[in-house]
């Protein structure tokens, strides 16, 4: 059990007695705790391994779901941009009286987040323990829902304009990343014309690609649901039908044929913690949804150990540039 739902759970009187919508729930047995509670989860790996079990119970997507619910626990977002956007949703949904909770680990930042309930009433701290803390606020007014949560911003690269629209929450909301500007310098000579981004956040390489090269069939993957609709809403406002989004975990989940390119700026920061995971994940998937003479290309910050994982798997690692703290890397499949 995530010790956020064991906090939750030494004092189960507070959650077992109302319609509780608990956004944002790690995948683990809270729900089958909480038989009154509804989930919403926003992460696709979560969401498919507690739909599982709990399917009528649980909604995966980037809108709250439109089901009723007297009380929210939410889970503590990474982006405090993105807390202020869901208290605002959530919120919005409740009437005035109504209980809301956060829960958080301490090192993710919950007790700065708490002050982030503010504008809801006064936050009230309920318990400590597992390295987590739980707050409560009873709602002294409903907010409005938010209307301006989008950020839209132009992108200019090899003269191809763009316009990037993202949700709070989502990989450089409202900005290009460094990284990011690197790999778009270096997208040339890709093979075939079969190509994904995995972790596309809000579109930014799926879509440059997909409007340079209009022959080219692009495959936009990220697990956040909030990345999926950012990257839909990028796609439509720019016309560019050659291009899709899927929401996936992994890229084993959904490439079932040859790819000709994967092409990346992998996330490599989960939580509060540093660590090569899904990026060795992405790279030994690549070498398996490739065809031969397929091409992983992927940025990374310079210090990070990529070649060593790129050789493991390819045999070999190619280095295209190095600048500004990053690095493109460069693999083809042999076969
Ligand atoms: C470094 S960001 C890059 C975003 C975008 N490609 C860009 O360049 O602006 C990495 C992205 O990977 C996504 N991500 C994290 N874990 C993932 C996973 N297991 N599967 C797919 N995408 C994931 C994140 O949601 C995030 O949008």
């Amino acid at each position: 059990m995530d010790p956020r739902s064991q906090v939750l759970l030494r004092q189960p009187h507070l959650f077992t007695e109302q319609p509780l919508l608990l956004a944002g729930l790690p995948a683990d047995d809270l729900l089958g705790q909480l038989a009154q509670a509804y989930g919403w989860s926003w992460h696709a790996g979560e969401a498919q391994s507690l739909s599982s079990r709990f399917a009528e119970r649980l909604h995966y997507g980037a809108d709250c779901p439109a089901v009723p619910f007297t009380g929210v626990v939410l889970f503590l977002p990474k982006a405090r941009e993105q807390v202020d956007y869901l208290v605002a949703q959530l919120a919005s949904r409740l009437s005035a009286g109504a209980l809301f909770y956060l829960v958080g680990e301490k090192r993710a930042g919950i007790e700065r987040a708490a002050k982030q309930l503010n504008v809801l009433g006064k936050p009230l701290k309920l318990d400590s323990a597992r390295h987590c803390q739980l707050w409560q606020v009873s709602l002294e007014q409903v907010p409005k829902a938010p209307q301006h949560a989008w950020q839209t911003w132009p992108l200019s690269a090899r003269q191809q304009p763009l316009t990037i629209h993202s949700l709070p929450g989502v990989f450089s909301h409202g900005r290009l990343d460094v990284g990011s500007a690197l790999l778009l310098e270096h997208l040339d000579a890709l093979p075939g014309h079969d190509w994904l981004d995995y972790g596309c956040g809000a579109g930014v390489i799926g879509a440059h690609l997909a409007q340079l090269h209009p022959s080219a069939q692009l495959t936009l993957l990220d697990v956040d649901a909030f990345a999926v609709a950012s990257s839909q809403q990028t796609l439509a406002a720019n016309q560019l039908n050659n291009a899709q989004v899927t929401a996936a975990a992994s890229l084993a989940d959904v490439a079932s044929h040859s790819l000709d390119a994967v092409i990346s700026n992998p996330p490599f920061h989960q939580g509060v913690d540093t660590h090569y995971q899904i990026a060795h994940a992405l790279i030994r998937d690549a070498r398996r949804v490739l065809r031969k003479g397929g091409e992983l290309r992927i940025v990374a910050n310079d210090f990070l150990r990529y070649p060593a994982l790129i050789e493991e798997h390819f045999g070999h690692c190619e280095t295209l540039a190095h600048a500004r703290g990053f690095k493109i890397y460069r693999a083809v499949c042999a076969g």
